[in-house]
Formats: C-alpha cells, sequence, structure tokens
C-alpha cells in the first residue's frame, strides 16, 4: 500500500520548448510561445485534481547565457501570458507569487507580473508560484543573507536558527514542501531548481517536451505518484 501520497504542491521544470520547435523545423521562440499555451491547460488540470500549490520554473540564473532575442521573445508570451490568464485567475480565486529576483527582468514584465501578484493577493483557492530568474543556490544566499543580518540587528539568536524557520526566509514562504517534480523532455536532473523545497520531494521525469505535456500526461503522473511510497526516513507498515 503507498503511502503519504496526498499531492498538494507539485513543481515543474518545463523543458524541452527548443527541442519541440527544432523538431518541426521552427525557431526555439515558437517552442516557447507553445510552452506558455501549455501552462493553461497544465493549471486547469491541477485545479480540477485538487491540488493547492503549482511552482512552474520559467526562466533560471543561468537562462541569462541564452541569446538576448530569445530571453526578450520569452518574456513577451510570459506578459501575454498573465494578461491573458489574470481575469480568470482572479475568477479562480487563484493567488499569484513569484520566485526569484524580478528586478533583473524587463521593466515592462517586472510591471505585469507585480500587477498580477498584487491583484490576486487576497486570493485564497490555489497558489500559482512563477519562478523568474529563479536559482536554488542563490535563494539559500539570500535567505542566509537575511538571517544573518536578524542575528546582527539582534531581532534573532543564532540558536533560532532551525529547519522551520528557514522556510520563511525562502521565496516560498508559508507554502508547503513540494511533493512531486514533473520535468518534461527527458532531462533528469533538478537545474538548480527548489534544492531545499525538493528534499523531500517524488520526481517524474516523462520523455515528453513541455509542449506536448498535456492533462492526459499529467493525469499519468499524477498515477505514478499515488503508488508511489513515500517512507521519509522510517519502515514500512508492514515491517514493524
Ligand atoms: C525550457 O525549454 C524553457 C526554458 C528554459 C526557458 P528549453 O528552451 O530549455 O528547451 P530545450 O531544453 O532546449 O529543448
Ligand atoms: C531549466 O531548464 C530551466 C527552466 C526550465 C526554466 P534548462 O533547459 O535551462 O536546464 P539545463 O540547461 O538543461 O540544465
Ligand atoms: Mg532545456
Amino acid at each position: 500500500m503507498a503511502k503519504n501520497t496526498k499531492l498538494t504542491h507539485i513543481a515543474f521544470i518545463m523543458d524541452g520548448n527548443g527541442r519541440w520547435a527544432k523538431a518541426r523545423n521552427l525557431p526555439r521562440t515558437a517552442g516557447h510561445k507553445a510552452g506558455c499555451d501549455r501552462v493553461t491547460d497544465i493549471y486547469e488540470e491541477c485545479l480540477a485534481q485538487d491540488i493547492k500549490v503549482i511552482s512552474l520554473y520559467a526562466f533560471s540564473t543561468e537562462n541569462w547565457n541564452r541569446p538576448k532575442s530569445e530571453i526578450s521573445q520569452l518574456f513577451k508570451y510570459l506578459e501575454i501570458f498573465f494578461k491573458k490568464e489574470i481575469d480568470r485567475m482572479l475568477r479562480d480565486g487563484t493567488k499569484i507569487i513569484a520566485s526569484g529576483d524580478l528586478s533583473r527582468l524587463p521593466k515592462k514584465t517586472q510591471e505585469i507580473v507585480k500587477e498580477a501578484i498584487k491583484r490576486t493577493e487576497n486570493c485564497g483557492n490555489f497558489t500559482f508560484n512563477i519562478c523568474l530568474n529563479y536559482g536554488g543556490k542563490a535563494e539559500i544566499i539570500r535567505a542566509t543573507k537575511l538571517i544573518a543580518q536578524e542575528v546582527l540587528d539582534k531581532k534573532i539568536s543564532i540558536d533560532d536558527i532551525n529547519e522551520e524557520m528557514y522556510d520563511n526566509y525562502l521565496y516560498t514562504k508559508g507554502l508547503p514542501p513540494v511533493d512531486l517534480l514533473i520535468r518534461t523532455s527527458g532531462e533528469q536532473r533538478t537545474s538548480n531548481y527548489m534544492p531545499w523545497q525538493l528534499c523531500y520531494a517524488e520526481m517524474i521525469f516523462p520523455k515528453t517536451p513541455w509542449p506536448d505535456f498535456d492533462k492526459e500526461e499529467l493525469r499519468k503522473c499524477i498515477d505514478i505518484y499515488k503508488n508511489r511510497d513515500r517512507r521519509y526516513g522510517a519502515i514500512k507498515d508492514e515491517e514493524e
């Protein structure tokens, strides 16, 4: 019997847009457009499946190494996504939050994302965590600096530092840990994504590139997850 398979938080590494486009003789940016459209379907299915939080890796701290034209087009598609979906997300009671350092993003993208966050701040039905200019190591360094400053300011003592309080200094403050990580396109690595939050997540690596990852594929992943046995270092009941 599978254990501990309540599913509250799914994190997605939306990978494979470029290869999807290449296979169709299209520019990489066409893959990003198709990938953005796919987010809507996955969001809908997560709502239908009674998931409470999704985190989506949209742009990593390492993605600045890509050509400027690809980066700016990617942000344009993101702007279009939020403009198109914000009203319906508000109706769904979805709170939009962002993880990552938004200050390096194009001004227009920052405005649109911040506006979406502001408009949905009182929603409590579902959380849509968009990860932009996000890096797991950068997030841990940021949290460490915030905590060190509070120690210096004598707001907390070193003995107050523990795993529970550390959560409050991460971008994901207040969110439950990730239960399931899905990375599309077949790569089996986390690429600097949520090292703290994923530390006990189940992981599934479907071969499908993100622009083809549909509701049916998501349901298959959820079925696989439901059959996993999350032991958290303990032993199975029947062995007790
Ligand atoms: C994921 O698709 C989207 C981002 C990283 C922004 P990729 O663009 O990495 O697609 P592949 O991995 O090159 O196919
Ligand atoms: C991870 O994908 C980042 C996002 C999906 C936003 P990448 O395609 O950038 O990662 P690597 O290069 O395969 O590790
Ligand atoms: Mg990739």
